[in-house]
């Protein structure tokens, strides 16, 4: 372990004097003018850390550690069992290959604060472009390679990018999937594509480039002269990450350039106990905020090694992958979704492929994005004799809010808890009225404000949605939508969303953004979309459709047309694959369908039907047919 220091101490002084605990932890880091201002507010109150602080991001994550002697120092190790290829990139090998394809950009007319989407698959260059952008000041936005044109075109609308970078095509097992026919088809849907579009060709499918607007990444290269880091202040924007909220359009999450660096830098060493030059793998995708954060930013801040993986937990080629990879590339931490580890359970019970592999060098299993159901904490923890961390964090955040300092104070773990709250999180369980709850009670998680540095800055564009979605609800804390309660010794349990956000396989999904779509259906008259609980994913969408007046249609008929539906405007990832008929949904007498109660009933909970309800048979009716779906 790296520096020992008693956790309730460091937890307290971050509370306490959170400017001298953060201005420490920002002194760690390469800025060009280190900030004085550490804690400052906008106009409207909303808290900004560093405000004077000059730097870049791609600096301290790359030419820094190349100016400091880590330049031979392995970065970034590509390992791809889909295509059967491995590369390697020392920190001066991916600093000038980021340079170069910031030249790329920059001759396409990208500056400090222009927006660059990425719709890529888990390639190194992927991680240049991102790298790249943020070389040259500007924003980038990265679009998870499985959502469908109709999500990409949301996100380009809303971004409004100058350039948006691609690939080929995504491999998704053994199935190539051709990006560019889905990257043409958001374009012509978008009110605001983009002037360029730079494709990287893949051998695996080569992408047809038309005339003006597409250029070929590898000529455009070799064309580039590098360029160099541009200086931002620390409160001007690294990237904006789209992530489900309750309604139909995603919200762009703005994550600044300073906050970012220290507390990502401070959580590598004091979450993950991560020094300089150890491996760290986070089995995510660059699409997703763990990807961004802990397969891009936080290794490379640290002058780690990080870890790029193109394959699945299992059939890349079985159920040993993980075993594997961390194995031959010698991982001291890795992090992954709960789904991926009961995707190697599912098919490997007896962890047999564990005993193939020497993973001697493996210290801690690290897993977030989605509740840790206790069977498979005791199925990892047994199997693979290394202790299982839970952390519990969002997009919005960028980091963990709970979790067990594992560079400072590992603490005993619990089943179903994530620990204890992380330094600079002050964590509270509060009820409707906003009062604090005693331990054991059940609530809505609040942090109470300021927010530690790392923390999303702003909705893209919609500053008052930040506010009025995070800010209002309980005034001197952000909610953070998750319910849970924390037990005598204060470890806090998650124990799931409160809105109308799910998880599938680890997958932040919006049942609203399904509603908007299967109700756009000529035969559907209204809707709900409830999540399910699921062995393998977590949860699953179901819909629960009611029909328009003198429409005849098959029900079969109807949920196969819905199911095309959701995977042809989100995409294959959102695994919605049943949609039920039903003749009424359970209301209020003001009309609001009882998401909670169908909730419940569809996962066999115990329910009480409200009082407000207009129409008690229909809860019956429902409970019916969801059980004849359990049953299934
Ligand atoms: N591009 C295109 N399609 C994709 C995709 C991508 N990047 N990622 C997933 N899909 C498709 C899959 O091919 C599948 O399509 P299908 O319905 O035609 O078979 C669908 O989306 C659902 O994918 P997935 O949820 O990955 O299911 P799966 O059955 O292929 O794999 C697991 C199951 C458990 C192995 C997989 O879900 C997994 O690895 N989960 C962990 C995910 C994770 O790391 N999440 C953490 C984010 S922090
Ligand atoms: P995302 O923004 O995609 O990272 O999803 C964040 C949501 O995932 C949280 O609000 C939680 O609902 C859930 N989540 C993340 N980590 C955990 C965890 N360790 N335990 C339970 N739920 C989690």
């Amino acid at each position: 372990m790296s520096s020992k220091r008693d956790y309730p101490q460091e937890y307290q002084r971050s509370l306490a004097d959170p400017e001298g605990f953060w201005a420490e932890q920002a002194a760690a880091l390469p800025w060009y003018t280190a900030p004085r201002e550490i804690l400052s507010r906008n106009a409207d109150g909303t808290a900004r850390w560093f405000a004077d602080g000059e730097m870049n991001t791609a600096h301290m994550a790359l030419d820094h550690h190349v100016e400091t002697g880590r330049g031979e120092q392995l970065a970034l190790i590509y390992d791809s069992p889909v295509t059967g290829r491995q590369q390697r990139y020392s920190y001066r090998e991916l600093r000038d290959a980021v340079a170069r394809f910031a030249g790329v950009l920059r001759d396409q007319g990208v500056g400090k604060g222009d927006r660059v989407v990425i719709y890529m698959p888990m390639v190194p260059e992927a991680v240049i472009a991102m790298l790249a952008v943020a070389r040259l000041g500007a924003v980038h936005s990265v679009v998870f390679g499985g959502f469908a044109a109709h999500e990409l075109a949301v996100r380009i609308d809303d971004a409004r990018p100058a350039v948006l970078v691609t690939a080929s095509c995504g491999i998704e097992v053994e199935r190539v999937i051709p990006y560019k026919p889905l990257v043409d088809k958001a374009l012509q849907l978008s009110a605001h594509p983009p002037s360029r579009c730079i494709v990287l060709q893949r051998p695996e499918c080569r992408a047809e480039l038309s005339g003006e607007r597409d250029l070929d990444w590898e000529q455009a290269v070799a064309a580039a002269a590098p360029a160099d880091c541009v200086p931002v202040l620390a409160t001007d924007p690294l990237y904006i990450l789209y992530t489900s909220g309750t309604t139909g359009k995603p919200k762009g999450v703005v994550r600044d350039n300073g906050g970012h660096a220290v507390a990502l830098h401070y959580s590598m060493a004091a979450v993950y106990d991560m020094a300089p030059g150890e491996v760290f793998w986070a089995a995510s995708d660059v699409g997703w905020v763990v990807g961004h954060s802990y397969i891009v930013y936080g290794p490379l801040l640290a002058g780690c090694t990080t870890l790029l993986y193109e394959g699945k937990p299992v059939r890349t080629p079985d159920a040993g992958a993980f075993w594997r990879v961390a194995a031959e590339h010698r991982v001291k931490a890795l992090f992954a979704a709960p789904t991926a580890f009961r995707a190697i359970r599912k098919e490997d019970p007896d962890g047999a492929h564990l005993q193939d592999h020497d993973l001697g060098a493996l210290q801690t299993l690290f897993v977030a994005g989605e509740r840790l159901d206790p069977p498979t904490y005791d199925w990892l923890r047994e199997h693979s004799g290394k202790p299982v961390i839970d952390h519990w964090w969002q997009t919005e955040t960028g980091w963990a809010i709970c979790g067990n300092l594992m560079g400072i104070d590992p603490r005993p773990t619990k089943p179903g808890s994530s620990t204890l709250p992380v330094p600079g999180f002050d964590v509270r369980i509060l009820d409707d009225s906003g009062h604090e709850l005693p331990a054991g009670q059940q609530g809505a998680i609040a942090l109470r404000l300021p927010l530690p540095p790392g923390c999303l800055s702003t909705i893209w564009g919609n500053h008052e949605r930040f506010v009025a979605g995070y800010l209002s609800t309980y005034p001197g804390h952000y909610v953070s939508g998750d319910g849970g309660y924390r037990d005598e010794d204060g470890y806090v349990f998650i124990m799931g969303r409160t809105d109308d956000v799910i998880n599938v396989a680890g997958h932040r999904l919006s049942t609203g953004e399904m509603e908007e779509i299967l109700a756009a259906h000529t035969a559907v008259a209204e809707c709900a979309v409830i999540g399910v609980e699921d062995e393998l994913k977590g949860q699953l969408p179901i819909g629960l459709v009611i029909l328009k007046d003198g429409v005849n249609i098959a029900p079969e008929a109807l949920e196969r047309e819905l199911v095309a539906l959701i995977r042809e405007e989100i995409g294959a990832i959102a695994c919605f694959q049943r949609a039920l008929v039903v003749p009424r949904l359970p209301k209020t007498r003001s009309g609001k369908i009882l998401r909670k109660l169908l909730r419940q009933v569809a996962n066999g909970e115990d329910y009480s039907v409200p009082s407000t309800i207009d129409d008690p048979a229909s809860v019956d009716e429902v409970a019916e047919q969801l059980r004849g779906l359990r049953d299934v």
